[in-house]
């Protein structure tokens, strides 16, 4: 296994040289933490495996994800933690990596870019809505001008950084780490997208997530949970 990339590099390398960029981060980690520290119950986490180019993988954030992760992030119940890479393989070969993705070399190039979005913000409740807008994209440069220029979610992610990130070994090194990631704690993958909850796959989770996050004690009390919109948007 490959040392883990230093965080503090790769956030020196996104976001530098807005200092600014850097404090608003640093401010919201710590609000980050307060928020976990004070939630009474732990939050659900729902791990998610998935490609760039995979219809189902959009179908999924579009359908499942982000109406539960809207529905319910603010509470802190949900803790949703995003890894682009499924079925595809990176190789270090001389210090360099290489990486083959299942929809060709366009979705490798959009898994890296949601992988150095990832990296900058780290926290699912700041880049869930870029990755989300980036997913199922064609062309690298509408991801680009759409959900970073055009989308403008957050005033310290440069556009500029990003695309250098992603188009470069960093990139693809970020990516490789969802690999690791997957390999680690879904090895038996085959498909996507693919789901963990509370470090276990759930297969169900794949058709109704909604179902399986509301059968929990402490979502289930929220207006959300009792509403059945799930199943007029998923099918
Ligand atoms: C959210 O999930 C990630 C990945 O499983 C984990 O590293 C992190 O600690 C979780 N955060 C909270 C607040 O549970």
């Amino acid at each position: 296994m490959m040392p883990r990339l230093s965080t503090q590099l790769i956030i020196a390398f996104v976001l530098i040289p807005t200092a600014l960029g850097q404090n608003l981060l640093e401010i919201y980690k710590a609000m980050m933490n307060d928020q976990a520290a004070r939630a009474k119950t732990p939050p659900i986490n729902i791990e998610f495996f998935g490609e760039s180019l995979c219809p189902d993988t959009t179908r999924y954030f579009r359908n499942h994800i982000m109406p539960v992760w809207t529905a319910l992030q603010a509470s802190s119940l949900v803790n949703v933690t995003y890894h682009p890479f499924g079925l595809a393989e990176c190789r270090r070969k001389d210090g360099v990596v290489r990486c083959t993705c299942q929809h060709g070399p366009a979705e490798c190039q959009l898994n890296m870019l949601q992988a150095c979005v990832i990296s900058a913000l780290e926290f699912p409740q700041l880049y869930l809505p870029i990755v989300n807008c980036m997913q199922g994209k064609s062309q690298f440069a509408s991801a680009v001008d759409d959900c970073i220029v055009n989308f403008r979610p957050r005033p310290d992610l440069d556009e500029n950084f990003m695309t250098r990130c992603a188009q470069s070994q960093l990139g693809a090194k970020l990516m490789m780490q969802h690999g690791y990631r997957q390999r680690e704690i879904a090895p038996e993958l085959d498909w996507v997208p693919w789901i963990l909850v509370n470090g276990r796959r759930s297969q169900a989770a794949e058709n109704q997530l909604k179902t399986i996050i509301c059968s929990f004690p402490e979502p289930s009390r929220y207006q959300y949970c009792k509403t059945s919109e799930e199943f007029i948007i998923s099918k």
